[in-house]
């Protein structure tokens, strides 16, 4: 009775907004710098993969790649550029903000609870002077780098945890999203948990269909994987449990929706309505 009358006066009145702002912006920042000081995993500036800078413009338009946007499971037998990696991260999970931070994709609470990872293959990725050492990396948004987990070709054993899905096998890069559940849950509880936590993971996989699309690239989100053998394929700290696989490479068919044929669909079922 209390809460409710207290949430009443602060969604009422004038006052009451503003104070309700201000409490919801402290409370967001503490527990941003208090996760910017205790829940950074271990990085090492010396052996770090520094990404070239992401790029705020491109040539397709956010309209065609919505459009143009499909899962796509085939890709051709070549590699992706490190360019090409660093726009994909930065898409998912890069900085967009840089007063406190704030990322790509939104986040309830700006909690941040997801972890991203990629599985390189052997000649995945080319680099100015040859390819990126094939692995499991870590990617730090704030300092846009890759940190080695693990060195060696896991696409193997990944395809193996995602009950053989032949597009984790044979894309060059795979991105791996784990999630943090205490980060969100100790804010929000169950509710953080079941709603929030995969409601972020959304946002971010979105965007990377969307960057992929809009580079020319394809992606698929994969949500059936036996989440132990990931973990161990990753490497991954206890906290962390794996949540999306999404291979990525140079689609085999590219697939494109033209404004016709999008009319001629929406106007054969508007004559399909009834009076
Ligand atoms: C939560 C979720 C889990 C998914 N898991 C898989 C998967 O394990 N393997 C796969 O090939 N596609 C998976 N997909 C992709 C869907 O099959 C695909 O989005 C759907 O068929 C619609 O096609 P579209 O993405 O081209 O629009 C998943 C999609 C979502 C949203």
């Amino acid at each position: 009775m209390l809460r409710r009358s207290i949430l009443n006066f602060l969604l009422a009145t004038p006052l009451g907004r503003f104070l309700a702002g201000v409490i919801s912006t402290i409370a967001a920042f503490t527990v941003i710098y208090l996760d910017n000081s205790v829940d950074v995993p271990r990085l090492k500036k010396d052996t770090a993969v520094r990404l070239p800078h992401p790029r705020l413009r491109g040539r397709v338009s956010v309209e065609e790649a919505l459009a143009n946007r499909r899962s796509v499971r085939e890709y051709v037998d070549e590699p992706l550029t490190l360019e090409e990696v660093s726009q994909l991260l930065w898409a998912a999970y890069g900085i967009s903000e840089v007063t406190h931070g704030l990322r790509t994709a939104p986040s309830a609470g700006a909690q941040y609870p997801l972890e991203v990872y990629i599985a390189v293959r052997e000649g995945g990725v080319k680099t100015i002077d040859g390819f990126l050492p094939a692995g499991v990396y870590y990617y730090d948004p704030h300092s846009h780098t890759l940190h080695v987990v693990r060195r060696g070709d896991v696409s193997s054993e990944l395809y193996h945890a995602a009950l053989e899905q032949q597009w984790v096998l044979e894309a060059p890069v795979s991105i791996v999203f784990t999630a943090v559940y205490s980060r969100t849950v100790r804010v929000y509880g169950e509710r953080g948990r079941v709603r929030y936590v995969p409601m972020d993971l959304g946002h971010a996989a979105q965007n990377v269909y969307l960057q992929a699309t809009a580079l020319g690239l394809g992606t698929v989100a994969v949500g059936a994987f036996y989440d132990e053998d990931v973990r161990k394929i990753l490497e991954l700290p206890e906290r962390e449990t794996p949540i999306y696989i999404m291979p990525v490479g140079r689609p085999a068919v590219r697939y494109e929706l033209t404004e016709r044929e999008l009319a001629q669909y929406i106007e054969k079922k508007r004559s399909k309505l009834s009076n």
